[in-house]
């Protein structure tokens, strides 16, 4: 799978990349990640990316003649099977939205900043318009990070124990269970006698259990769907 994110802070994405996980994933060659600095296709001396907004009000947008370099660039080399604006007024970002996008293999994603990109870039290039929850953001990179994590982990071999994504919270609409480690006792605090009893079907029982009430207690909303 390729991700494309183009961006016009490229730096503010450079560590998310490199580390754990991520970088994991694109040394096995399972996923690539290419970040793109708009300002590359801005069409003036100044490498102006950003525009007074018509009609007045506070705040610059990012004007569309950049991006439709950009992505005109990017599509000559490969089709897209998304182009995904991060927005805060987008469709919000769940687990089931990652699953899908996990199975695409070129993606671009655009990132936002100031008052966010002249409309026409979203009617004529954004095909999917995503955001990670009801708050604003400085820009769009740090959502782009994070919808790039939420993907990049559900690609087959990219964790080291191919079940551990569908254990997850939210793959079947529960939370996950407490868990513990060593030791199994710390200042007086045990750990659940179950889980070393080494009786397997007693610890998933426990588990599941425990996902049931930690979901009704904190999230009962995801029961009722
Ligand atoms: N850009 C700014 N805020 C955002 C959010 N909450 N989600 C996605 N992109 C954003």
């Amino acid at each position: 799978m390729r991700i494309d994110i183009i961006t016009c802070l490229p730096k503010l994405l450079e560590s998310p990349f490199s580390h754990s996980i991520l970088q994991r994933a694109q040394d096995k060659g399972l996923a690539e990640v290419v970040v793109h600095d708009l300002r590359q296709w801005a069409t003036n001396k100044q490498k102006q990316l950003d525009d007074y907004a018509y009609g007045g009000g506070a705040g610059m947008v990012m004007m569309i003649e950049p991006i439709d370099r950009c992505i005109s660039e990017l599509k000559k080399d490969r089709e897209y099977d998304e182009v995904i604006y991060m927005t805060p007024d987008g469709e919000r970002l769940e687990q089931g939205i990652a699953n899908q996008l996990s199975l695409k293999k070129n993606i671009i994603i655009l990132c936002g900043h100031y008052k966010g990109v002249d409309e026409r870039v979203r009617e004529a290039f954004v095909t999917r318009e995503i955001s990670i929850g009801d708050y604003v953001l400085s820009g769009g990179e740090l959502a782009a990070a994070v919808l790039s994590d939420a993907i990049i982990r559900l690609i087959p071999g990219v964790l080291s124990d191919e079940t551990s994504a569908l254990t997850d919270s939210f793959q079947d609409n529960l939370l996950a269970p407490p868990v513990y480690t060593r030791p199994a006792e710390y200042k007086g605090m045990k750990v659940p006698e179950v889980l070393l009893s080494g009786h397997q079907q007693k610890i998933e029982d426990w588990r599941a259990q425990k996902s049931i009430e930690r979901t009704k207690d904190r999230r009962p909303d995801l029961l009722e769907e």
